[in-house]
């Protein structure tokens, strides 16, 4: 089969030297990434900007903005394919970006921002395989039900990003699977690759 997942943060520049981002590290995805590959699938990953060297077996394409990565997974996307979106997207970028570094004296403080395009939701129709992430901080698996719903999702992973070891950062995570219908399958606090194994179990079970 063919994944294709996506990892990291994305960044929305004002200008070269600002940007508007989020402190994913990319380790969450990435482990999916090698994961899939381990398991012989043709793994396409589409990583915003992190510092963590590719799996092996893994064909990586870098972007920078949201734009830049929706562009990238539907270039790559096929009918079957698996689609795993792990990445941070950010979900708003300036209104209006500089190529030349801003002069504080002529910035006014204020910031206009436009809504990125949805990668997930994009791919609704898509006949793929979808699973998403929900990065939550307070009402995780309603949250993250709603999203499995709208997005036409498999399952969706649901972790609490402000729960010790789980979420940005660290190398372990506690999820919960959330499907469609409202159930749910919990997880004890494990390391991201064990995460990465449970979401290949499921995939690979259908
Ligand atoms: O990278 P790490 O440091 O290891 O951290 C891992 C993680 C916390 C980033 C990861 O476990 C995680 O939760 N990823 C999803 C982050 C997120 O953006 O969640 P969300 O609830 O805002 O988005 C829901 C889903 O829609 C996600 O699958 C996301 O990739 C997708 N999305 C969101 C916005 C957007 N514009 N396009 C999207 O496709």
């Amino acid at each position: 089969m063919k994944f294709i997942i996506t990892a990291g943060p994305t960044r929305e520049h004002i200008d070269p030297v600002r940007f508007l981002s989020n402190p994913s590290t990319g380790k969450m995805g990435f482990a999916v990434a090698a994961e899939a590959a381990r398991r012989g699938h043709e793994t396409v990953l589409v990583a915003g900007p992190v510092n963590l060297r590719t799996p092996s077996g893994v064909r990586r394409i870098d972007v920078v903005s949201a734009r830049d990565m929706l562009a990238a997974v539907k270039n790559e996307v096929i009918d079957g394919a698996v689609f795993v979106g792990v990445a941070a997207v950010a979900d708003f970028r300036p209104k209006v970006s500089f190529d030349k570094k801003q002069k504080k004296s002529v910035m006014t403080g204020e910031l206009k921002l436009v809504r990125n395009p949805d990668i997930l939701k994009s791919l609704k129709s898509v006949p793929i395989t979808r699973v998403g992430f929900a990065a939550e901080t307070n009402d995780v698996l309603a949250e993250a039900s709603r999203k499995c719903r709208e997005k036409n999702l498999k399952f969706i992973v649901a972790n609490d990003v402000l729960a010790k070891g789980s979420g940005f950062g660290v190398s372990t995570n506690r999820v919960t699977f959330v499907y469609p219908d409202g159930s749910l399958k919990k997880f004890p606090l494990m390391s991201k690759r064990r995460v990465a194994e449970r979401i290949l179990d499921e995939i690979d079970r259908a």
